[in-house]
């Protein structure tokens, strides 16, 4: 198989999709690989690492794609690439497509076999390939938040561990799963007083047993959210329904009852936000003012630290891809229901569930479709 590598084109993008490891092991296995070229710079990864590793260089994104059986990338395909997406190409990458229905048509008008990286699904019900990102994601909210927090980028001059003789900062998060642990973890590290609110039983026991202290745990509901934004500095959004856009669960009168200076970062503005008043900003003007209450929300934070981000990335996805390539899209998806989850459209169909619900499609089942080899 042929896979393309292109260059991320989002505002603030500095990921790429694979590694020279990962060139290396396609390698290794017989297929070809083409590297846009200065995809890796932002990442401090240059052309002629990728050459070392056995890719090529190609200087034009139309060419790469057009020469390619299978695109990685990071970031869902924006409108200056709708027009590359093709019927016999297969696209592996972050997707989100509950948050776009612009994009869900553009995949579904060219007939691309478009699988994200997040709807990966086995079946204990982990995502494998948005575990990364969602770790680095949940790591960097509070160290943005902490950094907003400050009386000069709009916060409440809070300072999240406090000093003897003042308390801490208090930070909620709501959803406490890989984001939300994370963020617990480094918040809690940082001394600020943390609770963490979600509707998992099991996942709020877990916390209650390795978390210190500073962390407490309380199931969410109108009731509790609502209490716990009102004493909130720093609120971190982080709940996920696979597949399907984020349920507003801050609603705005919340929003509105917080106190002056408190920050929001939602960091599930990737599949529309768990914040009523949230809309998606980028790296270039992250954060707007809701009343008196900061608001931050980029959907690829960890672009941030795309050194570690590029190489967490290839780690999980790597075994993924190499299946796909070495067994083609139909027999790996079909011998393999985990990757088959992570399929969201093909051949001009929807077959996720989670994205047909949202845009009130039906999904169609896998045998129905036509799949690129
Ligand atoms: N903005 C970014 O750069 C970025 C990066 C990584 C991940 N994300 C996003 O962050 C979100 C969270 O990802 P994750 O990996 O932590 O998911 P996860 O599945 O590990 O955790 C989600 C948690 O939300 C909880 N939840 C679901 N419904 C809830 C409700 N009604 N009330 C309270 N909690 C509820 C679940 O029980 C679960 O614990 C996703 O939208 C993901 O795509 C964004």
């Amino acid at each position: 198989m042929i896979i393309g590598v292109p260059r991320e084109i989002k505002d603030g993008e500095h990921r790429v999709a694979l590694t020279p490891a990962g060139v290396r092991a396609f390698r290794d296995r017989g297929h070809r690989v083409l590297v846009e070229t200065e995809a890796g710079s932002g990442s401090k990864i240059s052309d002629s690492d990728y050459r070392k590793a056995g890719a090529r260089i190609v200087s034009k994104a139309d060419d790469l794609w057009a020469a390619a059986d299978m695109v990685m990338k990071v970031k869902e395909p924006l409108p200056a690439e709708y027009h590359r997406l093709r019927e016999d190409l297969i696209l592996f990458t972050y997707l989100h497509l509950a948050s776009s229905r612009k994009l869900t048509r553009a995949l579904l008008d060219s007939g691309v076999a478009a699988l994200g990286y997040e709807t990966v699904q086995t079946d204990d019900g982990a995502l494998p390939l948005l575990v990364p990102m969602s770790e680095i994601a949940g790591k960097l909210s509070i160290q943005m938040g902490a950094h907003l927090l400050e009386v000069q980028q709009g916060g409440r001059g809070t300072l999240l561990g406090g000093v003897p003789g003042v308390p801490p900062a208090e930070v909620v998060i709501l959803g406490c799963g890989v984001v939300g642990g994370n963020a617990a973890k480094v918040a809690a590290g940082m001394g600020a007083h943390v609770t963490v609110l979600d509707i998992n039983h099991n996942r709020l026991k877990y916390l209650d047993d390795v978390m210190g202290e500073n962390v407490v745990t309380v199931y969410a509901n109108p009731y509790t959210i609502e209490r716990a934004a009102s004493y909130a500095d720093l609120f971190v959004g982080a709940v996920l329904v696979p597949g399907a856009r984020a349920p507003k669960l801050l609603t705005r009168k919340m929003v509105r009852r917080m106190r002056p200076g408190a920050v929001v970062v939602d960091v599930a503005v990737d599949q529309g936000g768990c914040i009523e008043t949230i809309h998606p900003t980028s790296f270039s003007e992250p954060t707007y003012l809701v009343g008196h209450v900061l608001h931050f929300a980029v959907p690829n934070i960890p672009a941030a630290v795309p050194r570690t981000a590029t190489h967490a990335l290839t780690n999980a996805t790597l075994p993924w891809a190499l299946e796909i390539a070495d067994k083609g899209l139909r027999e790996a998806v079909s011998g393999n229901p985990a990757l088959a989850r992570g399929l969201n459209v093909a051949g001009g169909h929807v077959v996720h569930p989670g994205v047909a619900a949202t845009f009130h499609m039906k999904p169609s089942s896998l045998d129905q479709l036509q799949l690129p080899e």
